[in-house]
């Protein structure tokens, strides 16, 4: 944490400036794209006032924009609203009534169509549903669910009825649940028998039976979705089919209005100490923001097929296949299972099939694409594509260039969007009508964003340098605390600089005024786009009997960006590859297959200050096949002997 000098080597001046034809028809011209900034500089609160009242249905206005005493914020406050009507009821009126909401695909290939009028009376029936099991406004509900229309369904219910959800990724050990529904007190879990992915049945019930085994008391129901029809074990007195109780609920449900700061969902993320945080995010400020970025960014048109490829159990998911196309009226794909199944060219394939506009992806599956090779996009027509866009990740120049010349036909622009769970929509992006781009920089703050780049004393950088990425004002859809510990929201965010937020990201600019984003400087490791806290992996590998202590460190990787690289002492054991295997296993069971390490390394001794802190930076250099640099302040440097063989061994 001690750098606050970053230095890049990169050098990009490839530029790409918006296509004649985008442009011309772009939802965001340069003219107004100028304006919108200047009015955000000339009247801050003004300029999202005017937003909130164009863009929302508001059942009551609000009275005040902002109530900022830093860092707690208070958007439109004294305004209620509903979200799930900005989602659905605003459109029923409209020649959106029977335009398709949700376009969805199964990995086994079936395909179901929920239009807006449709998706209103399943989400008016989960609604009902939720309520007759006793939810109430204010309740917590946990998803753990696939990919499947019924989680979207689950969302909306939840929000139209005021009960906070709190969405945990189908990829998740039980041991996660297990956390995350305790710590938010749910009161019920809604999953499914199982999902489909890469050809197998992902046993969903079976992890959180399992993690209602070890505890979760505030859970009253399970309330489970058929999906794969594998066997589940039943308990009659908790357990809820979806398709027993959602025929009897009617089709209509009057919504209550909720103030605008009401929590519509909780995302627990890796954080840079122990457990996983619970970010909160509020209703009317969300929902402003993620309307918006949506349109701005993604240059939403009534016609358009657009589909984000991430899952929704992560903030990507919430903002980018659910609540921003639907309140735009947008149509969005969504998919159940794997990129490559049954074979390496199913996006592509989808594509085509589908008609998709507008493609949002991670630069980890881009790489993955360049890997399984050209022929696959190229056996399709993807001339349907007319703008496509990356999250997660900083994307290498080649996998841009790739992207922009196999994908796009060297025609559509890309959007690199930089964002966070805790920003709850995208803060740096192109506008793609009017952004020129270079391969591998997420360019400027959107309009209404105040962006900047701090040296360690809260000074801005000079052109050029790096240093810790800020948010220097409040914006609407800012995570408003962690669940239940508001401390570690203000230690967490706003820390190190009084009154302005740090994202934990390193980042400069270039002559340009481009941002570049230099990578996480926490302790967390980001590896294809997810974010997984090394003090997670440690105190997994720790609380297995044979271990002593452990440090984990990233390495790069060409293919998921970064890679978990562990270090461990032996209290008990041999070393050697069986109990290798065994660690890995174990850190998947403590917290999933996203964690498993990539290697696992015996020493004697962790590498330690005389402080007693590990010194990491010499892990990092061993971990990349690196002799370690500069052992001045080790304390003990007969670990060097053993960790500069393991270096060795790495190259
Ligand atoms: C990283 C995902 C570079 C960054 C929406 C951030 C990126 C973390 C980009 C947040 C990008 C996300 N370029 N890095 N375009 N987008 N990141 O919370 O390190 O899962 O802090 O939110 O991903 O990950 P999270």
């Amino acid at each position: 944490m001690s750098q606050d000098k970053i230095t890049s080597i990169l050098k990009e001046d490839r530029k790409f400036t918006p296509p004649e034809s985008f442009a011309a028809q772009a939802n965001l011209t340069p003219e107004l794209y100028k304006a919108l900034k200047e009015e955000a500089d000339r009247d801050y609160e003004g300029f999202w006032a005017r937003l909130a009242k164009e863009e929302l249905v508001w059942d009551k206005e609000f009275d005040t924009t902002l109530e900022w005493e830093p860092p707690f914020a208070k958007w439109f406050t004294g305004g209620t609203l509903n979200m799930s009507v900005q989602c659905l009821d605003r459109h029923l009126n409209t020649a959106n009534h029977n335009k398709a909401a949700i376009v969805w695909e199964g990995e086994p290939g079936e395909q179901r169509t929920l239009t807006y009028a449709q998706l209103h009376s399943e989400v008016c029936k989960a609604a009902n549903a939720l309520e007759s099991l006793g939810i109430k406004a204010g309740d917590r509900v946990a998803l753990y669910m696939p990919m499947i229309p019924e989680l979207a369904i689950s969302l909306l219910a939840c929000a139209r009825i005021g009960a906070t959800h709190n969405v945990i990724f189908g990829g998740f050990s039980a041991n996660a649940i297990r956390d995350r529904v305790e710590d938010s007190e749910c009161k019920l879990v809604i999953t499914a028998d199982g999902g489909w992915r890469r050809g197998k049945v992902l046993k969903l019930k079976e992890k959180v039976d399992e993690a209602l085994n070890q505890g979760c008391p505030s859970v009253e129901h399970v309330l489970c979705v058929k999906r794969c029809d594998n066997h589940v074990i039943w308990n009659d007195d908790r357990d809820i089919w979806w398709h027993d109780i959602m025929p009897k609920q009617k089709t209509k449900h009057t919504p209550d209005s909720f103030d605008a700061e009401h929590p519509l969902f909780i995302l627990y993320t890796s954080g840079t100490t122990g457990s996983p945080k619970g970010v909160v995010h509020s209703t009317g400020g969300y929902a402003l923001w993620s309307k918006i970025s949506a349109k701005w960014v993604f240059d939403l048109k009534p016609q358009d097929m657009y589909w984000c490829t991430a899952d929704i159990g992560w903030i990507t998911g919430h903002s980018y296949i659910v609540y921003g196309p639907l309140q735009n009226g947008a149509t969005t794909l969504m998919y159940e299972g794997a990129p490559n199944w049954p074979e390496a060219d199913r996006f592509w394939d989808m594509i085509e099939r589908h008609r998709v506009s507008i493609f949002y992806t991670a630069p980890t599956a881009i790489r993955a694409f360049m890997k399984w090779g050209d022929e696959h996009p190229e056996a399709h027509d993807l001339s349907s594509l007319r703008l496509l866009g990356t999250v997660g990740e900083p994307i290498n120049p080649e996998a841009w260039m790739w992207y922009h010349e196999k994908i796009g036909d060297s025609s559509c622009p890309i959007v690199d969007t930089w964002w966070q769970t805790e920003t709850g929509g995208m803060m740096l992006s192109p506008v793609p009508g009017v952004t020129t781009t270079t391969p591998g920089s997420a360019t400027h703050p959107l309009p209404g964003i105040q962006a900047a780049i701090f040296d360690s004393e809260g000074n801005e950088m000079p052109r050029g340098e790096g240093g810790f990425l800020v948010i220097t004002k409040p914006w609407p859809s800012m995570l408003r605390t962690v669940y239940k510990n508001p401390e570690r929201f203000k230690n967490g965010y706003f820390g190190r600089f009084e009154g302005v937020y740090f994202a934990g990201d390193g980042a400069r600019t270039d002559d340009d005024g481009n941002f570049w984003i230099l990578g996480r400087i926490d302790d967390v490791i980001n590896v294809s786009g997810h974010r997984l806290s090394t003090m997670e992996i440690e105190s997994a590998l720790v609380s297995h009997d044979f271990v002593a202590e452990a440090a984990v460190v990233p390495r790069e990787d060409d293919l998921t960006g970064q890679a978990i690289v562990c270090f461990v002492t032996l209290e008990e054991g041999d070393e050697g590859d069986a109990l290798r295997a065994e660690l890995s296993a174990h850190v998947v069971k403590e917290i999933g297959s996203l964690a498993r390490p990539a290697a696992i390394h015996f020493t004697d001794a962790l590498p330690k200050t005389r402080s007693g802190k590990i010194m990491r930076r010499i892990l990092a250099d061993v971990a990349a096949g690196r002799q370690p640099g500069d052992v001045t302040t080790l304390e003990d440097s007969s670990v060097l002997e053993k960790l500069r063989t393991i270096a060795n061994e790495t190259v």
